[in-house]
């Protein structure tokens, strides 16, 4: 696995566009997205578009793409789960875990994020440790505390050279879907504690080296400002990744 070149731009589909959709978008985005070798493109779609998505990006090895989420077990009867291990088959080579909605809709704690996050890394995948504080957290002025938790729980079971291979998203909830985006200063601090806390389980060098993307409304007209804060290496795109032509200013961002 490849270091991933930043800045990356990641776009997480949630769940919208099946396979139909999802071909339609790619065969319009690359009209609009010529490859670039200074910043990496990644696409999160909803696991049943994987198979479409490798299929429409054939001639597009640029374009990269991952699955959402995946169930802590390799096999077994788990009606309605995927596993990590069935995803690098899609063609796909990337994984998100512990997105807040995850954590919120379907009760993933720190300890089922680690068991994810080691099933992307033995499938081979790149990893994406998604972590944030919801407004109440940041009111009550646990920053700090939260993002040691979801961050010292997540690496905790993973070996030295597996921790050094994730890639984070820092994604305050209070601006996911809200139209509410952090400043960049407060981008910047977040990030800046983020690396602290992966220096704390790692090392400085590790901490220094790590990507740390930025998530939560994220637009063609605030990209700039967010790639420029200090320590944001990237984004995690939702809302303004689902139309061509607002997913394809950002990407073209800085060229
Ligand atoms: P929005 O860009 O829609 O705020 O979503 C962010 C997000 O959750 C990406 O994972």
């Amino acid at each position: 696995m490849n270091v991933p070149q930043a800045p990356v731009f990641a776009a997480n589909w949630k769940m919208y566009k099946g396979p139909v959709e999802t071909r339609s978008f790619l065969t319009a985005f690359q009209g609009s997205y010529a490859p670039r070798e200074d910043a990496t493109v990644v696409f999160f779609p909803p696991a049943v578009s994987l198979s479409a998505f490798a299929l429409e990006a054939k001639g597009r090895p640029d374009l990269e793409f991952g699955v959402q989420d995946v169930h802590s077990e390799v096999e077994g009867a788990h009606t309605g789960a995927i596993s990590a291990s069935m995803i690098p088959e899609t063609g796909a080579g990337w994984g998100l875990a512990g997105h807040s909605e995850r954590r919120r809709e379907f009760g993933d704690d720190d300890a089922l994020v680690a068991h994810k996050l080691m099933r992307l890394l033995a499938a081979g995948l790149q990893a994406v440790l998604c972590v944030g504080e919801t407004l109440e957290e940041r009111e009550a002025g646990q920053l700090d505390a939260v993002l040691s938790r979801q961050i010292s729980e997540a690496l905790h079971p993973l070996s030295v050279e597996q921790r050094r291979s994730i890639v984070y998203a820092y994604e305050p909830v209070w601006a996911i879907g809200t139209g509410r985006t952090a400043t960049p200063e407060d981008a910047a601090g977040a990030h800046a504690l983020v690396r602290e806390k992966v220096g704390d389980a790692l090392d400085p060098v590790g901490a220094e080296q790590a990507i740390i993307l930025y998530g939560g409304s994220v637009k063609p007209g605030n990209i700039s400002d967010l790639l420029g804060s200090p320590g944001v290496d990237g984004v995690l795109v939702g809302g303004a990744s689902l139309e061509v032509e607002s997913w394809a200013a950002i990407c073209n961002s800085g060229r």
